[in-house]
């Protein structure tokens, strides 16, 4: 039985923000002990977490590899978050339909590894799974400006991608803030994820800059109180 909520992720893709839902919090595996996954994937769901961020490195894109779509769909039954995974790898057009049959609702790559993000927006939506962009922080937010009115997300890197644990770039909170005023002046939908160093210290700044959704791989798998940590980040309010 799926949850409702991951149902509704799906489906309701491109209209989320209009039901003004509240911050999402979507733990990353990167972080989990790998020789007990069934049970960290367990983990996140029984906190009051709403995504699991999957973290694929092909050792090119990053200097890190993890794991691919035989993983994703070995830990699909034992979970029912709604799956976002984050394609950290060079030539995405190459993979995206091995991560959508593995179980992924999302699927999001960077802008700085395809040339044809149009094309690769369409044939992720034409599968019915949500559609994200990324940027490493070397990118500006303005040279997404042409594929802002079709993704449904733009995960923006508070780190340099690659290893879990480092610190969140403070660079990041002004680029969090340029995302909520075009969206806003243009009447995009997209939400705002945000994926590097997000943790007790830094949650504040990056939920009041206008982060939609809060990435978290370090801060929740090592926290005492998971559960109350995803508590503590729920609770935060946006700006907008
Ligand atoms: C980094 C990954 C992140 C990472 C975040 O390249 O994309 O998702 O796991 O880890 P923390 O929260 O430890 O910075
Ligand atoms: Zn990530």
């Amino acid at each position: 039985m799926e949850k409702p909520g991951r149902e509704r992720h799906v489906f309701v893709r491109n209209r989320v923000m209009e039901t003004n839902h509240p911050i999402l919090v979507a733990p990353s595996l990167l972080a989990a002990n790998f020789a007990f996954l069934a049970d960290e994937v367990r983990k996140t769901e029984a906190s009051d977490s709403d995504w699991l961020h999957l973290d694929v490195m092909d050792g090119h894109f990053v200097p890190n590899l993890t794991f691919g779509p035989a993983v994703i769909a070995a830990i699909r039954p034992h979970c029912n978050l709604f799956f976002d995974v984050h394609l950290m790898v060079d030539r995405p057009s190459e993979l995206v339909e091995d991560y959508i049959v593995a179980g992924a609702d999302a699927i999001t790559f960077h802008w700085e590894a395809e040339v044809h993000h149009h094309r690769l927006i369409q044939r992720i939506h034409a599968k019915n799974k949500l559609a994200g962009i990324s940027i490493v922080p070397s990118t500006s937010v303005d040279s997404l400006l042409s594929v802002l009115p079709y993704v449904d997300l733009v995960l923006v890197m508070s780190v340099n991608p690659g290893f879990g644990g480092q610190s969140y770039i403070s660079e990041s909170t002004a680029r969090i803030k340029r995302l909520v005023e075009l969206r806003s002046q243009f009447g995009w939908k997209y939400q705002i994820s945000v994926d590097g160093g997000v943790n007790s210290t830094t949650m504040v700044e990056v939920a009041g800059a206008g982060a939609d959704i809060l990435v978290t791989g370090s801060a929740f798998f090592g926290a005492k109180d998971p559960a109350g940590f995803v508590r503590q980040l729920k609770s935060l309010r946006r700006s907008s």
